[in-house]
């Protein structure tokens, strides 16, 4: 292994906010703060905010500066890439902030119901139609998703893929769900907020290649 990416495997684990499990531990036993985050955790009683597939997180950090009351956990199965995000997160004294590194498909092991408020998927893996069902927003996540949200609460999904796109327009439809926001293209529809102001690792590449990116909004 790389020694930048072994160093920041070590350093990550050294963060007060980062935790992680594996995959067969979390189905044997549920993840030990599930249904106490807010409480044993963050020590309040504010929103609760996840950002899914977060990379570098980089979501989380800008919005755990600007909404001080509310709670972000960022979530992803990659260490070193959740690295970035920790360290920025860690050098900024960030109290509003969790790093958790686990797989999304046992999420429901990890919040209770009625635990989380809000939902922010940004640029997951698109998946072609034969995989459709690893989509992060196809019914087999959505369903686990409806397992940890309050009634009303929110899924914001931001991607450079228009079939994924579309897909999920569909979903939300059978769902029922209400849209809330619909950009095609945001850098075109949108005026200046954080869905034009933050731009992800993934989000510059594609930008980089000329891609339009997409954002929706729904509530449950
Ligand atoms: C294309 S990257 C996007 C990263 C970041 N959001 C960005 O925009 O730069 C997709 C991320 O999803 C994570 N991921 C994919 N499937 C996952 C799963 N089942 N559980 C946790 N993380 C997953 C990958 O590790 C990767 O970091």
């Amino acid at each position: 292994m790389a020694r930048k990416k072994l160093q920041r495997f070590e350093e990550i684990q050294t963060f007060p906010f980062y935790f992680e499990t594996g995959y067969f531990t979390l189905q044997q036993c549920p993840f030990p703060l599930k249904g106490k985050w807010r409480n044993d955790f963050f020590g309040n009683d504010n929103p609760l905010v996840l950002e899914l597939a977060c990379g570098k997180a980089e979501y989380t950090v800008e919005m755990a500066q600007r909404f001080t009351n509310k709670n972000f956990i960022a979530i992803d199965i990659k260490s070193d890439r959740m690295w970035v995000g920790a360290n920025k997160a860690n050098n900024l004294g960030l109290k509003n902030v969790a790093f958790l590194r686990v797989p999304i498909g046992l999420i429901e092991h990890c919040f209770d119901k009625n635990e989380v408020d809000e939902i922010w998927i940004t640029f997951p893996d698109p998946q072609p139609q034969s995989r459709v069902s690893k989509r992060l927003t196809s019914p087999r996540f959505i369903n686990r998703y409806l397992k940890i949200l309050k009634p009303q609460g929110l899924i914001h999904l931001k991607t450079d893929d228009g079939d994924l796109f579309n897909y999920t327009l569909e979903i939300l439809k059978s769902f029922n769900f209400k849209l809330l926001e619909c950009n095609y293209d945001v850098y075109k529809e949108r005026g200046d907020d954080i869905i034009t102001q933050v731009q992800t690792f993934y989000e510059k590449m594609w930008l980089s290649q000329g891609k339009t990116i997409k954002y929706l909004a729904f509530q449950i």
